[in-house]
């Protein structure tokens, strides 16, 4: 038998469209693996009611399958599923270290990427790697075709999670298939600002490199409250404000003296828009861990 723990991811950080992505020290999902002639999944925790226990269907029946891996595999969710949090990643990413270990199949975290990607397939119809990425190595990653870069940074953070749910295929759809180029170079431009914070570990750089002007806007529109949360979270100190991946969780960067006061501003003006929403107080944190 085998558990291990697998953080919230947040991929997108504004500027790094399928690109980016940082481990979130909380939440986390618990994922307990044994041997068995054919998997079978049992799910419990936040948000399982809606989670297929059909390995045909749930993200970690595809990384079994591509490990050849049959398990008894149980979920202890603690990321919801459809909140911009890596909910998918989480489980694919744990279910991957852990099925590794119980078969003995000797892959390192960085081959088992695209393995825990497959699971992604399943719920997103493609296979990306951002949220695993990090998920899985810890800290801030840049995912792209060539392989995986990552970094440990000390970086605040408050993921702020309403309760409207966003699917990734419908944020999908809203994001522009063309780009003006003005905002192309800002997009570049914020990008390297936001990877040279965070190997400084420097929020107030961090912060800024969120902006956005191609995908965050778009998706902005499905978030009630958005603009106002985030005009709140700047006015409480944070750095930086964007929508957490696919969202509707909002992502703030700020100092570690502000984290609270941004956290409760945050939850102030969703409650003003009428939105209930909970807020981690959380900071850039390590990949899965076995238990
Ligand atoms: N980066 C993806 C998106 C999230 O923003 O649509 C899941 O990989």
């Amino acid at each position: 038998m085998r558990t291990v723990r697998a953080p919230a991811t947040s991929a997108n950080l504004g500027s790094g469209f399928d690109v980016f992505g940082v481990a979130l020290d909380r939440p986390a999902d618990v994922v307990r693996v044994e041997k068995a002639d054919e998997t079978t999944i049992e799910v419990t925790g936040v948000g399982s009611q809606y989670i297929p226990e059909d390995p045909e269907k749930n993200v970690v029946g595809a990384v079994a399958e591509a490990l050849d891996a049959p398990a008894h595999i149980r979920i202890d969710k603690g990321v919801r599923p459809s909140s911009g949090l890596g909910s998918s990643a989480a489980s694919s990413a744990a279910a991957a270290l852990a099925l590794n270990g119980l078969y003995d199949r000797g892959y390192s975290r960085r081959e088992l990427v695209p393995i825990a990607a497959e699971g992604e397939a399943v719920v997103s119809g493609e296979a990306h790697s951002d949220n695993v990425a990090p998920a899985l190595l810890g800290g801030f990653t840049v995912a792209r075709h060539g392989g995986v870069t990552a970094v440990d940074a000390e970086i605040p953070l408050v993921a702020c999670l309403p309760e409207i749910a966003v699917s990734t295929r419908d944020a999908r759809r809203v994001v522009p298939s063309r780009a003006d180029m003005d905002d192309v170079v800002h997009t570049v431009g914020s990008a390297a600002t936001l990877a040279v914070g965070m190997c400084r570990s420097d929020p107030e750089l961090v912060g800024a490199g969120m902006d956005e002007r191609i995908v965050t806007p778009a998706r902005a529109e499905l978030i009630t409250g958005y603009h106002d949360v985030r005009d709140a979270a700047l006015e409480a100190g944070a750095t930086g404000v964007t929508v957490s991946g696919a969202g509707p969780s909002l992502l703030a960067v700020c100092g570690d003296a502000d984290r609270a006061r941004v956290a409760s501003a945050m939850l102030d003006a969703f409650e003003d828009v009428g939105v209930d929403a909970r807020a981690y107080q959380t900071k850039v944190g390590a990949g899965a861990t076995f238990h």
